[in-house]
């Protein structure tokens, strides 16, 4: 199959691409490096030894796109390409809606004009915002409580009026727990600029060096040791996620949301534990006050996703840990500068 892939040179998209070449498809990257890098796609035509076409653009730019979108005339569309810091969405939030928001219109459009009816497009359990219970099953309530989360929510929506006016559309919206680890050959990997936000880059940088505390935001939640939990899930079996969405996608028309968590929580020290246990060295940290907009406990119920598309996570926190490490150390300042 064609696939067309926005944000290919990122940290998901890189490792789905794997997955995507590896299983015979046909593909080609949309990307503007804001943060992704060419020496990531490199490395994913040197691990598949396959090629794929690469052009370099702006999702916003409506034109350029529908170009690209034509010229290779997709069978189906995976949509990564976006801007995705909680904290940044806040103090820039016009540049977060125009990227999200209006650069997945742009993408539906170049689609339809190019006679493609089929997407998988990157959501986030953040657009749950607070939980009215747990697991976070598909039908809980959407109500995001910050501008990246809304974004995501209104991609969701506009995708799906998309499919109600579009004769035989299909989209599948995946709701991304906390994706982590790496290819297991250590060779692409998570590269954060600047300071992580998320907690497993930021526990690689101080394993690494590169950082010499971390910060553990809070130890009196309500949870089994105090510290926040989170459903993390391991990149390799996401990209995975994303060819079983794909070949749903083939054979139903619609829209449908599914979560890709693994269903277990794990708190921060559980963590920071089985990564001191992955690296050989522990982690040192200190426990500070709450991070503003955390909450206790997020995980998702998983019975869709093996539902709908027989998929199920099979790699555990040790395997995330153990490939995150192989990716930081053997590259501790992440990706070299493209020549
Ligand atoms: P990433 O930043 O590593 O990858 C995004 C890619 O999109 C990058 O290569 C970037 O250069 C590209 N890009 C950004 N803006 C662009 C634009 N205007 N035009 C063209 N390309 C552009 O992020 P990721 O972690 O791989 O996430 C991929 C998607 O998954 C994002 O949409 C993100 O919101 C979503 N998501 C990520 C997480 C996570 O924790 N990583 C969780 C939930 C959802
Ligand atoms: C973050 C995003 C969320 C996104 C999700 C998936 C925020 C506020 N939310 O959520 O929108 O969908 O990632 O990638 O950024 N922690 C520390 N120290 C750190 C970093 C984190 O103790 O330096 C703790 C947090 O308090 C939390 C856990 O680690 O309990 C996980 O944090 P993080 O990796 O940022 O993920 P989320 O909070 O789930």
């Amino acid at each position: 199959m064609k696939v067309f892939v926005t944000g290919g040179a990122g940290y998901i998209g890189s490792h789905t691409l794997i997955a995507l070449l590896a299983a015979g498809h046909e593909v080609c990257v949309f990307d503007n490096y804001s943060n992704g890098s060419p020496v990531a796609l490199a490395r994913v035509r040197q691990l598949s030894n396959c090629d794929m076409e690469v052009v370099e653009g702006d999702i916003c730019d409506e034109e350029a796109l529908a170009r690209a979108v034509a010229d290779f005339a997709p069978d189906a569309v995976i949509h990564f390409a976006g801007l995705k810091a909680v904290g940044e969405s806040n103090d820039i939030p016009l540049r977060y809606y125009r990227t999200n928001v209006t650069g997945s219109m742009n993408l539906l459009g170049a689609m339809d004009a190019a006679g493609c009816g089929r997407i998988v497009f990157s959501s986030s359990a953040t657009v749950y915002g607070e939980a009215q219970y747990l697991p976070f099953d598909e039908v809980h309530p959407v109500a995001p409580t910050n501008p990246y989360g809304r974004t995501k929510a209104m991609a969701e929506q506009v995708i799906r009026d998309w499919t109600l006016t579009t004769p035989g559309a299909s989209a599948v919206l995946l709701r991304y727990f906390n994706p982590v680890g790496a290819h297991e050959s250590g060779r692409i990997g998570e590269d954060p600029q600047g300071i992580p936000n998320n907690l497993m880059p930021f526990v690689a940088q101080v394993a690494v060096g590169r950082r010499e505390r971390l910060s553990i935001f809070g130890d009196d939640y309500d949870t089994r040791d105090g510290t926040g939990e989170r459903d993390y899930i391991h990149v390799v079996d996401l990209a995975a996620a994303h060819l079983a969405a794909l070949e749903f996608s083939g054979g139903v028309e619609g829209c449908e949301a599914i979560n890709v968590g693994t269903g277990t929580s794990i708190t921060v020290r559980e963590l920071v534990d089985a990564y001191a246990r992955a690296c050989g060295r522990p982690i040192p940290f200190d426990i500070v006050p709450r991070r503003p907009g955390d909450v206790a406990s997020s995980y998702a119920a998983t019975d869709k996703a093996e539902r709908l598309l027989g998929w199920k996570p099979k790699f555990d926190l040790d395997a995330m840990c153990l490939s995150s490490w192989r990716w930081q150390s053997d590259n501790p300042d992440g990706f070299p500068l493209a020549k």
